[in-house]
């Protein structure tokens, strides 16, 4: 009997103008423990955080992710039981989709005495997701930039003083697919431009913790503009919390939640956004975040 457990970290994917190549793992996190026994048979159990949208069967992507790695090596569990404790909203715009891939892949990892290294296990992380935004930052934590180059995956991690953010999440449900299918398929050279400027200008605000200058670098044109009016209250959202003091608001990830940095201010700016999404018609939770820097952890028992 074998049983390893792993602890995946929320993240914040795209941060304004990084879009597919930016993010940040965040405090908030999925732990699976992963079991064998005797006992032959598949057997998944859930609890937390959106426990009911879970599913037990084999569609449960943390099994899935998990069978790609046995694949791989041409095995497959006879016995595995698997024990989801999620802290992460799904569908939420903070990577529950990226934890539920990787602690599937690094369980299996482990469970077959690691023929994998994380990069590896990154790049078939980012093969499924279909860009690195959310696993890259889950996988190491802190600020991770990815770049898909030809030779292959790019990580670069970039060192970040300990920021807090608001997140605020209205009950609304926006598909990743929809979100995306909103986007144009071309953008004119001054939106390139507009958002190549501010990319650069945003890593260095962050790894300075430059909150005057985060205002301007946190600022998109490829994706947010065409998101924003998906979400009833999004665009009213945005302003209500710079009005309550946040130095930058982004869309995180794909959405809906809202993400918004500040040096103080949280519960105030937690507590302005809400009221705008209520005028929406949507209740939202807050959560007041810190910046995981420890990312994916794999204990084996
Ligand atoms: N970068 C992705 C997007 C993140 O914004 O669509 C969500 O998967």
């Amino acid at each position: 009997m074998k049983q390893v457990t792993v602890t995946i970290p929320a993240t914040t994917a795209n941060l304004g103008p990084g879009f597919d190549c930016l993010g940040m793992a965040l405090s908030l996190y999925q732990t699976v423990t992963f079991s064998t026994s005797a006992i032959p048979g598949i057997t998944i159990m859930a609890e937390g955080e959106d426990a009911h949208k879970i599913p037990t069967d084999c569609t449960n992507l943390v099994l899935k992710s998990a069978e790609i790695i046995f694949d791989k090596i041409g095995q497959r569990p006879s016995s595995l039981q698997i024990h989801q404790k999620n802290a992460i909203p799904i569908g939420s715009g903070l990577g529950s989709s990226s934890s539920a891939v990787l602690a599937g892949m690094f369980g299996a990892n482990a469970l077959l005495d690691s023929p994998f290294d994380n990069s590896q296990i990154l790049q078939m992380a980012t093969d499924l997701e279909g860009h690195p935004d959310n696993v890259a930052p889950a996988v190491y934590g802190g600020l991770i930039l990815g770049v898909q180059a030809e030779e292959g995956l790019i990580v670069e991690r970039i060192p970040v003083p300990p920021l807090r953010m608001v997140v605020i999440l209205p009950d609304f449900h926006l598909l990743t697919s929809a979100a995306r299918a909103a986007l144009p398929r071309q953008v004119s050279l001054q939106d390139a431009i507009f958002n190549s400027s501010r990319l650069g200008l945003l890593i260095r605000a962050l790894e300075t913790a430059d909150y005057p200058q985060l205002h301007i670098a946190m600022q998109d044109r490829l994706h947010q503009p065409y998101r924003i009016p998906l979400i009833p209250g999004m665009a009213e959202a945005f302003e209500a919390a710079k009005n309550a003091g946040a130095a930058a608001v982004a869309i995180s990830g794909a959405g809906p939640s809202l993400i918004a940095f500040a040096p103080d201010s949280h519960t105030e700016i937690g507590a302005a956004v809400t009221a705008v999404f209520k005028q929406a018609g949507l209740n939202s939770r807050t959560w007041i975040l810190d910046v995981d820097t420890g990312g994916a952890s794999i204990q084996t028992n």
